[in-house]
């Protein structure tokens, strides 16, 4: 499939990488190309495609463009912005996977939610609004990226990745490519449309004062019942 990975942040690298290695076609979207490649050394975009020789970098435009499927991966504070700068006519009828977070870091860590974006929005919500014919599906949003796009490394998979959107198709196509990531579709919990990107998005406030006290972002939650 062509899918286009907004973000060139460690998230947007560690999906560009593994749907390359899944025989997925990539291109990765940013601001400015020439910018993102003139930053040298390991966390340079540059040094990640020499050794990704196969993703590719376009503005954010070109990338969502050029897509059937688009995954956000960009800085919740700007997620806006980039959806913005994509364009509603080139995600229009397109999957749009958001995975991003509303975090405000303007006061260190650990960051707080973005009062616009939470309690009774989300940024899940927010870019449904900007692009109301996109099928805006949220997950994978409340776990260290290693674990979302490679689950078995941890409790041999069983543990919880939640889901919500407001096309049941879209849906289905998104849990297909969660099933290539490793996902198990018991694994996989609906909880309705993209209003439940409120809830997910308000999972981070605890994830991250467990990453503070674990100092590892390589755990996950499960549900018991
Ligand atoms: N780290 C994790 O394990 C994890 C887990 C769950 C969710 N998430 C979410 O995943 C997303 C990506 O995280 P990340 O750490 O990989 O990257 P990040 O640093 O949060 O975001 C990087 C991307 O944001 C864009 N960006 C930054 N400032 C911008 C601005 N002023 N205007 C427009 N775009 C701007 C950058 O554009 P350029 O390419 O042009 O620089 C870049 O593509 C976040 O929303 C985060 O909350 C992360």
């Amino acid at each position: 499939m062509k899918i286009a990975v907004l973000g060139t942040g460690g998230v947007g690298k560690a999906f560009a990488k593994r749907l390359t290695e899944l025989n997925h076609e990539i291109i990765v979207g940013t601001r400015d190309v020439a910018k993102t490649l003139e930053k040298e050394g390991e966390a340079g975009f540059k040094h990640f495609q020499s050794q990704n020789p196969n993703v590719k970098l376009a503005t954010f435009a070109d990338a969502a463009a050029f897509a059937e499927i688009i995954i956000n991966v960009s800085k919740g504070e700007n997620t806006v912005d980039v959806i913005k700068a994509a364009g509603a006519t080139n995600l229009k009828e397109k999957i749009l996977i958001d995975i991003s977070n509303p975090l405000d870091f303007s006061n260190g860590m650990p960051p707080s939610l973005i009062p616009e974006y939470s309690n009774t929005n989300s940024l899940g919500e927010e870019i449904q609004r900007l692009c109301p014919d996109t099928k805006v599906v949220k997950t994978l949003n409340t776990m260290w990226n290693g674990l979302m796009i490679n689950p078995t490394q941890l409790a041999n998979g069983d543990h919880i990745n939640y889901i919500c959107g407001n096309d049941e198709s879209a849906k289905k196509k998104v849990i297909s490519l969660l099933n290539e990531f490793g996902w198990k579709n018991e694994s996989i919990l609906d909880l309705g449309d993209i209003t439940s990107a409120r809830a997910t998005e308000a999972t981070l406030p605890i994830w991250l004062r467990i990453y503070g006290a674990k100092k590892t972002g390589a755990f996950n939650f499960r549900i018991v019942s």
